[in-house]
């Protein structure tokens, strides 16, 4: 990674990505290729358009909007996680893409893209950790064509079934655990009017956000807890000790017990916020 390339990743959620990247959407659950799709029709891609697919991760999006822009178009990945950008490499090269290209790079090495403009800029649930989203805001706008568009995809409220769960997992990490940023640990995130606000104030224009609930299911708790090693969560499970891990998933399968569905499968809520704007 080149320097500039780990701005924003002082806290080390580029090197939890990293080390999640092996198993990343992965583990049998269907979750970020969802969301991917989905984020790629709002776009409303069409054929021959040039895409740029900032914090790409596995593919999610990026392998959606190769298939939404076809041969004749373009689409470029950046990721700042070596872990993701070699896998979903080779993802590229299996698939005979010819037209994707995937590279290590972060919305604040935006700026020296020579490929610029692009017809659409996406981010599928990056935007979110940046610590200075106005600045990464405005750098999407400058790869864009005039009249092009951004889309990008950040979550709502958490299930407030799973809250006990989740408390119970952080409850095992040591006092002095670095606060690392999540969605929701910035106020902007937390309504759609204050995260479109941010989009016009970054030269953006009609902002338009759709909101989709969407019931993720686990088959029982041990899938929940492979897929929580495989994303973001994983920053919470790595702060546990190693030798407190079986305790704190014995007690996080305690509170689980009770969300338990009778064939024993889980149901997360997640609720999924689509925000499209033009430049
Ligand atoms: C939740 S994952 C989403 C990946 C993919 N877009 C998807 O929908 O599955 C967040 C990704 O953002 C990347 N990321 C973190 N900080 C970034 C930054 N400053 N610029 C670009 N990507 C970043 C991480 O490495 C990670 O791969």
């Amino acid at each position: 990674m080149t320097r500039g390339q780990d701005a924003g990743t002082g806290s080390g959620i580029v090197s939890v990505f990293d080390r999640a990247a092996a198993t990343y959407d992965h583990t049998g659950v269907d979750f970020f290729s969802v969301f991917g799709r989905r984020l790629v029709e709002i776009a409303a891609l069409a054929p021959g358009e040039r895409v740029l697919d900032v914090g790409c991760g596995r593919g999610a999006v990026l392998f959606a909007a190769a298939e939404a822009v076809g041969p004749a178009g373009a689409v470029r990945g950046i990721d700042p996680a070596p872990g993701m950008v070699t896998r979903t490499a080779a993802e590229v090269h299996e698939r005979g893409l010819a037209h994707v290209r995937v590279d290590i790079g972060a919305v604040e090495t935006l700026a020296d893209s020579t490929e610029a403009p692009y017809d659409a800029v996406l981010a599928g649930l990056v935007l979110f950790f940046l610590p200075d989203l106005h600045t990464g805001l405005r750098t999407c706008r400058e790869v864009l064509r005039p009249g092009g568009r951004l889309a990008f995809s950040w979550f709502g409220p958490d299930d407030p079934r799973w809250e006990p769960v989740l408390s119970a997992a952080r409850s095992f990490r040591p006092d002095d655990t670095p606060p690392m940023p999540m969605p929701w640990t910035n106020d902007v995130w937390r309504e759609v009017a204050s995260v479109e606000a941010a989009v016009v104030t970054a030269g953006f224009s009609e902002p338009a956000t759709v909101e989709e609930p969407y019931d993720v299911t686990f088959t029982d708790p041990g899938q929940w807890w492979r897929w929580s090693w495989s994303n973001g969560s994983r920053a919470i499970l790595e702060a546990i000790p190693a030798d407190r891990l079986a305790e704190a998933r014995a007690t996080c399968e305690q509170h689980l017990e009770r969300l338990q569905e009778p064939d024993g499968s889980l149901r997360l809520r997640v609720v999924l916020r689509y925000t499209r704007a033009g430049r």
